[in-house]
């Protein structure tokens, strides 16, 4: 008997965005009172003058859906609309059953395929390449891909290398079909001989024994290296496997690692002054997965990216882990 093999739209899009901002402020002066440091250190190191924590009440969870049900709601879809639930996250605390399959029954979907990614700081777009494919197969008709942490949950507040940079929230982006080409190939990949560059602290059943909290730690210095170097490369690729030119392009949205990563990205892509640059993480501090969608979100609500523009947006971290890609705006 012949086997009937899926088949997908020609295209697919990004067709609308959310994000959800927690509500606790910490700017650098409280910052200072965890470690010792100063505003004037964070800001020149970082571009950092403030982030966002969960405050009580808020998690992962009411974070991502908060996110998505926005992203639904702008693409002028309901939850039932949704076949696919895509959550990127390192702060949903259970290893099983994942924090999508949670999301999509809270979304109100029929039932949607749901999974959780760990691809750290890359997550949104390894969630957006998974999205892409899905649609474009068949697998898929729409696909909710979330990107949240609470990273504050697994920050040690007395490390002096970590505590000032990581921060909470969620973004979100609905993948659907689209008539006309709207993202570029992803490039993507791993660096697993730097495994240890960001990980975590202790496995969590020697934490909980020690009577400790696991948390990240990071080797600063490395992950510059590699984000200004090799990273830097990848946003080019990027660019070049779209068969979009730097003087095509709109927007440039790197992960919100670090404003200093992003000027030195800027020096090796020499685009052109009238690329707007994603600077969310002055008040969002680096909130890892969730850095690009609500850059997203954050540059269209202030109209300096607009519906149509053509972005370039490329993730980076633990793993060491990459992914990035060209896409159209909703
Ligand atoms: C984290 C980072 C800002 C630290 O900056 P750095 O210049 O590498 O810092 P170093 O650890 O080498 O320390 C340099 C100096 O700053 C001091 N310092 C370190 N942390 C400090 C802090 N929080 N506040 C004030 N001073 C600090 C050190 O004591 C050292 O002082 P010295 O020169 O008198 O000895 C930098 O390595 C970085 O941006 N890395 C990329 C990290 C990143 O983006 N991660 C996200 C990945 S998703």
């Amino acid at each position: 008997m012949p086997l009937s093999p899926s088949t997908g739209a020609q295209y697919a899009r990004i067709l609308g965005i959310g994000a959800a901002i927690p509500s606790r402020v910490v700017d650098n002066e409280e910052m200072c009172t965890y470690i010792d440091s100063s505003d004037e250190w964070i800001q020149q190191r970082t571009g950092i003058v403030e982030r966002r924590w969960v405050a009580e009440g808020e998690t992962v969870e009411s974070l991502s859906l908060d996110a998505a049900r926005q992203a639904i709601d702008r693409a002028g879809l309901a939850g039932a609309d949704i076949d696919a639930v895509i959550v990127s996250t390192v702060s949903h605390m259970l290893q099983t059953p994942s924090l999508a399959a949670h999301i999509a029954a809270e979304l109100g979907t029929d039932g949607a395929a749901a999974y959780d990614i760990s691809a750290a700081c890359a997550g949104f777009c390894y969630g957006l390449a998974q999205a892409d494919a899905l649609v474009r197969s068949g697998a898929a008709t729409h696909v909710v891909v979330i990107g949240a942490e609470t990273l504050s949950r697994i920050t040690d507040l007395s490390d002096r290398s970590t505590a000032f940079l990581f921060a909470d929230g969620a973004g979100a982006a609905v993948v659907g079909p689209s008539d006309t080409p709207a993202m570029g190939p992803v490039v993507w990949g791993s660096d697993g001989d730097q495994y240890d560059v960001i990980n975590m602290t202790k496995p969590w059943p020697e934490a909980l024994q020690a009577g400790e909290n696991s948390n990240i730690f990071m080797e600063g210095r490395a992950v510059f290296r590699w984000a200004t170097g090799f990273i830097a490369s990848a946003a080019q690729e990027c660019l070049d496997a779209a068969g979009v030119t730097a003087e095509e392009l709109d927007v440039f949205i790197p992960h919100q690692a670090n404003n200093r990563i992003t000027d030195s990205m800027l020096r090796h892509l020499t685009l052109p002054d009238t690329v707007k640059v994603a600077r969310t993480i002055k008040h969002y501090g680096n909130n890892s997965a969730a850095s690009i969608p609500i850059a997203i979100d954050a540059m269209l609500a202030s109209g300096e990216a607009k519906s149509g523009d053509l972005a370039l947006i490329i993730g980076f971290g633990a793993g060491l882990v990459y992914a990035g890609q060209v896409v159209q705006l909703p």
